[in-house]
């Protein structure tokens, strides 16, 4: 029997309407256009708006268009991974809230926590439980409301983040189509460089915590930066040669959306053209968990069955990663 692998069989994703755009954060913090542009390549973010609107209220949408797409009910999802950093509350957790609001009543689920590496992790994740035989529907979710932890007086983050989310269903395939590779990895060192200190266990909130801003995302940029730079490039590169693959075999380099710098150093370093590379950071911004999903979500149309993607990403933790993926449906 051939091997099965988890394959995407619809993608589908979500942004709000509001746009934040360079203009209007010029109003708000010490900062400009120019400047913003030629540092991370981002031009406008949207931003959730309205009482009581959480990360599960752009997954809904984009789960409902997805399921319509592939032609079959809530009722036949096995399991829901939502991958997020931006819970509609600690517990329960958001794939329960999701799997309620859309009818998915025969699933499981779970938060998955990795940052801006959520979608690859969660991906692999959900592909494990297609790949051993065990489901036959499984939805990966990766969507943030970014907006709910950022400080809109901290020019260091607010010209960065943005809300939105995609998901993807998976299902097994035995054409030798679908995730072929993962490669992931951590390090808590880089724990201080980008975190929110309060809110959880170690400083649960309280009238001092809010004070002192620290249920805000915080991040030494320069850092990051340096790490993000030299670590997605080098996964990207190594998920490459493991597979005995040269740039003219990949298609697309799919990579998480943090920095237009950072995603040409991963192209450069894979010896690929802009024109093989998703880049929609310059309307969204950075979603974290949701970048790579929009990125299919957008391109969807020019995906073809055979197509070799590599998935690379890396965030909060640190965390980073690459997948190998060969696309399975498309003229
Ligand atoms: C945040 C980031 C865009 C900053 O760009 P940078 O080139 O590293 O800039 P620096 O932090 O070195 O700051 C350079 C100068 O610009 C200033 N600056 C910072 N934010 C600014 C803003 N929004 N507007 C104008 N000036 C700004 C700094 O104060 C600093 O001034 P100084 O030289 O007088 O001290 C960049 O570090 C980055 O993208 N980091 C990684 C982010 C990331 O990937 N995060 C998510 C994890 S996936």
């Amino acid at each position: 029997m051939s091997k099965i692998h988890a394959a995407i069989t619809a993608v589908n994703g979500y942004v709000p309407d509001y746009i934040l755009t360079n203009q209007e954060l010029e109003t708000m913090v010490d900062t400009n256009d120019e400047w913003i542009t030629t540092r991370t390549g981002i031009k406008e973010r949207r931003i959730l708006k309205g009482e009581g609107k959480a990360t599960s209220d752009m997954a809904v949408p984009a789960v409902k268009g997805l399921l319509e797409k592939r032609g079959i009910g809530a009722e036949e999802i096995d399991l829901i991974v939502f991958c997020t950093c931006t819970p509609d509350m600690p517990f329960p957790s958001t794939a329960n809230i999701l799997a309620d609001k859309i009818g998915a009543v025969n699933a499981w689920g779970f938060d998955l926590q990795a940052a801006c590496s959520g979608f690859i992790y969660g991906l692999t994740t959900g592909a494990q439980f297609i790949e051993s035989g065990m489901h036959k529907k499984v939805l990966v979710v990766g969507g943030d409301k970014m907006s709910s932890i950022i400080n809109y007086k901290d020019r260091t983050t607010c010209i960065i983040f943005g809300d939105g989310c995609g998901a993807v269903l998976l299902e097994p395939n035995t054409e030798g189509l679908g995730v072929m590779d993962s490669i992931l990895k951590s390090d808590g060192s880089g724990c201080p460089y980008l975190n929110i200190k309060a809110g959880g266990s170690l400083h649960p909130a309280s009238h001092e915590t809010v004070d002192a801003g620290m249920h805000y995302a915080y991040q030494e940029g320069r850092t990051v930066f340096k790490f993000a730079v030299t670590n997605m490039a080098d996964v990207a590169a190594e998920i490459m040669e493991r597979n005995r693959l040269t740039a003219d075999d990949v298609t697309w380099l799919v990579p998480h959306q943090a920095n237009k710098r950072i995603i040409d150093a991963t192209a450069e370093r894979m010896g690929l053209d802009e024109d093989k590379v998703m880049v929609n950071i310059q309307r969204y911004g950075n979603t974290t968990a949701g970048t790579i999903p929009l990125c299919l979500w957008e391109w969807e149309d020019q995906l073809k069955k055979g197509d070799t993607l590599i998935l690379a990403a890396f965030g909060g933790g640190f965390t980073w990663g690459a997948v190998y993926l060969k696309w399975a449906y498309g003229a």
